[in-house]
């Protein structure tokens, strides 16, 4: 199965989960101002929540590569909220790109709150949620 790591992070709590994510499948993590060079059966997409939504540079990838992407699997980190999948949905939906059920996500470091996120417990557990799933 051929896989494939973007991320977009501001303060490096996502990019953290996207490289223990990207170990576990021996790939590498790459921002998501690089576009997919072939096509993969699973795109691991890492990203999170400014003001209730994603950066436009999250859609922006999934829009300009959703001919190289079979299926997205979102990861990724936040303060309050708790799931990727609507806005990342949203966008795979309108270009006709399957999202997965399963994600994984976790609390980021955001000013006084969740001071140590992701920490050592939550990259264990990225890793281990993205070889379970391509072993699947
Ligand atoms: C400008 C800004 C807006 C944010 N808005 C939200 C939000 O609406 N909901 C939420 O749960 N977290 C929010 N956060 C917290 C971030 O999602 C959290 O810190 C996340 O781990 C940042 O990941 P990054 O370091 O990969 O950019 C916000 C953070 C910033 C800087």
């Amino acid at each position: 199965m051929k896989t494939a790591v973007r991320y977009y992070t501001r303060s490096g709590n996502t990019q953290k989960l996207a490289e223990a994510v990207a170990a576990a499948l021996s790939v590498e993590a790459l921002d998501v101002n690089i576009p997919l060079s072939e096509k993969v059966d699973v795109l691991f997409l890492g990203c999170s929540y400014y003001a209730f939504d994603v950066d436009e540079a999250v859609k922006n990838f999934i829009l300009e590569n959703k001919d190289k992407i079979g299926k997205i699997v979102c990861f990724g980190t936040s303060a309050m909220m708790k799931s990727m999948k609507k806005p990342v949905g949203k966008v795979a939906q309108s270009v006709g790109v399957e999202l997965a059920a399963e994600e994984f996500h976790c609390r980021g470091k955001f000013g006084a709150l969740h001071k140590s996120r992701p920490d050592a417990n939550d990259l264990k557990s990225a890793a281990q949620f993205a070889k379970t799933l391509v072993s699947q």
